[in-house]
């Protein structure tokens, strides 16, 4: 398991859920990863784990909508493992679950911030720090980016900018000369705490039933009448972050059990 032996990533989001199975995947494939979060309890235990099995992993604290943060993360990056190849921008949240004309306009702003903002500041940094050596920039866009879902405007904009950001960047990166992919990856529904908490959410609200009745609700969105796991879009991750994706830019790869397919 070498795909990315000697090579450097940094996950946002690492705390849980697709970005701590996307740390697991890197580490597993030889990289050594960042694993940044603004969970510090939840993304400690994940670097642990992963050097207790032997592998190369630290935590480092990190807001995404923080630029300043940012600027720090890659810095120590590069000082705790001596570069940077891989940026996964992972972090984000659930929609506010809204009708749009009942969204404030501070519950829309927060879900561009953590789920917009921070992608073009991931982008932004990993640019700058690997334009002389090239690299591999992942965002974790959704379904719901390319098409839209009741209840998810700032959600569905929000992962719409993330597809056209990731595909800017690409042309921009290619235009100039450097070595860097950018790529989206668009998830169908995944089990994680994300969906997990939605989920109780709604049927606290009493807009959707049983756990069981939610799940299975979901299910059925998908043609192949499940929902995803971690790891099936951590592989997704591993394959754009190696060379086996070399003519790769700029596009979207879609991990949705056929979500978008009908
Ligand atoms: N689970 C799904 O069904 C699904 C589907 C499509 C896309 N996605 C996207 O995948 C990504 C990961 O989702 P998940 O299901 O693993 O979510 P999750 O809630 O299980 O984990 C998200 C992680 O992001 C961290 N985070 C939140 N805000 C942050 C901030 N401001 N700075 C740093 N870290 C922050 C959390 O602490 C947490 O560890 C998100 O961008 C999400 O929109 C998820």
């Amino acid at each position: 398991m070498t795909r990315l032996a000697g090579k450097v990533a940094l996950v946002t989001g690492a705390g849980m859920g697709l970005g701590a199975a996307i740390s697991e995947a890197m580490v597993r494939e030889g990289a050594s990863v960042i694993c940044a979060d603004i969970d510090r309890d939840a993304t400690e235990a994940v670097a642990d784990k992963l050097q207790n099995a032997g592998g190369k992993a630290a935590f480092q604290e990190l807001n995404v909508t923080d630029e300043a943060a940012w600027e720090a993360v890659v810095q120590r990056t590069q000082d705790v493992f001596g570069g940077l190849d891989i940026v996964v921008n992972n972090a984000g949240v659930a929609p506010v679950g809204k009708m749009l004309e009942d969204l404030t306009l501070d519950e829309w702003r927060r879900t561009l911030s953590i789920d917009l903002d921070s992608v073009f500041l991931g982008c932004k940094h990993a640019i700058r720090a690997m334009k002389t050596k090239g690299g591999s920039i992942i965002n974790v866009s959704s379904v719901l980016g390319m098409v839209a879902t009741d209840k998810g405007a700032d959600y569905c904009a929000a992962k719409g900018g993330v597809r056209q950001l990731t595909k800017a960047a690409a042309v921009e990166c290619a235009s100039a000369g450097y070595n860097i992919r950018v790529n989206s990856i668009h998830p169908g529904f995944i089990d994680t705490p994300l969906v997990k908490g939605a989920i109780a959410r709604g049927v606290e609200a009493g807009t959707m039933g049983s756990d069981n009745e939610a799940y299975e609700l979901l299910a059925m969105l998908h043609p192949l009448g499940r929902l995803g796991y971690p790891k099936e879009i951590a592989d997704a991750a591993v394959f754009l972050a190696s060379g086996e994706s070399s003519f790769m830019t700029g596009t979207e790869v879609v991990v949705d059990g056929g979500y978008t397919a009908r």
